[in-house]
């Protein structure tokens, strides 16, 4: 089989009932990709668990941009919260058309600690939102957008995912998870008419590197090295819904760069540059 079978993508515009459903929408990376978004018109749901943020959100794009958008407060965290979330849309549907035709998988979160002395409760959260919540939701909405022969996914991995990272052990490891997933599934679902895009974006200014213990890292203070949320929701949607999206996009000269560099570099100087930029 060629890989030119992504070939067959169209570009991407909303049309009446189309959502786009962004998880992580109220702060950081998620928050610019829905806004980007709703300067292209499109529908929005939001998920997040802070619903002031989510209303705040919610009523100053609705001004701006004129669109409808639906905000579902819920922690993805939390075991089979992907099928309550694909529930509370499907409750969504009744007495209107919509449907979600592009999924933005990108609630996420990171921790850079000692894996021994980390909270047994805080790995398994990670765990469940990085990885087994994003996959659930793909499976759940990538159905019928195969179904439909049209949609997009667009999982947010991570450059972190290139390599084992120490003291990012779980983090990285689950990005890796993400970076692969997401190749894979865009060459098995692209003939169905479905883009299936991974991106993976270097260090970016969010609340990110906060929630993690990381804004003193070498990673966060290298000049000209953190990009901003909105460039990278910028590269992401243009690429993500233009024709033929090739299944990776990784943000940014510099990254993009590493990205080319990565698999010549021996595993264990790839590790020891990851620890050396995590500290
Ligand atoms: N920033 C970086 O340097 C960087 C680099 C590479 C990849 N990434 C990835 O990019 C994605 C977005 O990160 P970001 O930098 O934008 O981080 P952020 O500023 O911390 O935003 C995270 C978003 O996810 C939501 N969220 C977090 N935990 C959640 C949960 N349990 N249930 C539902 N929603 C939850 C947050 O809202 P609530 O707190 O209200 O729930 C927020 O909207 C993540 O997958 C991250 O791994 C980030």
């Amino acid at each position: 089989m060629a890989w030119n079978r992504e070939r067959r993508i169209k570009p991407l515009c909303p049309k009446s009932g189309s959502y786009a459903l962004v998880t992580g929408g109220s702060e950081g990376i998620g928050l610019e990709i829905a806004r980007v978004l709703a300067t292209k018109k499109w529908n929005l749901i939001l998920v997040a668990r802070n619903v002031k943020k989510l209303n705040k959100v919610a009523s100053e794009f609705k001004e701006e941009f004129s669109i409808e958008i639906e905000i579902l407060p819920m922690d993805l965290s939390v075991p089979g919260s992907g099928k309550e979330l694909y529930n509370k849309v499907t409750n969504l549907r009744v007495n209107s058309d919509l449907r979600v035709e592009l999924l933005v998988n990108n609630a996420g979160f990171g921790a850079f600690s000692n894996f021994a002395e980390e909270k047994i409760t805080q790995i398994v959260a990670m765990v469940q939102l990085n990885i087994l919540t994003l996959t659930e939701l793909t499976h759940l909405f990538g159905k019928h957008m195969t179904e439909r022969g049209r949609g997009r996914i667009l999982n947010i991995g991570s450059v972190a995912g290139f390599a084992p990272i120490p003291l990012a052990a779980v983090y990285s490891a689950g990005k890796s998870y993400v970076n692969f997933f997401t190749r894979a599934l865009a060459y098995e679902m692209n003939p169905h008419g479905v883009g299936v895009v991974n991106l993976c974006p270097g260090a970016t200014k969010s609340q990110f590197a906060k929630r993690a213990d990381m804004e003193e890292s070498l990673l966060f203070k290298l000049p000209g090295f953190v990009q901003s949320s909105r460039a990278v929701a910028e590269e992401a949607v243009a690429h993500t819904l233009g024709a033929a999206p090739s299944c990776v996009c990784v943000t940014g000269r510099l990254n993009q760069i590493f990205a080319i560099l990565n698999p010549m570099l021996p595993l264990s100087f790839a590790m020891q540059a990851g620890h050396v930029l995590f500290v």
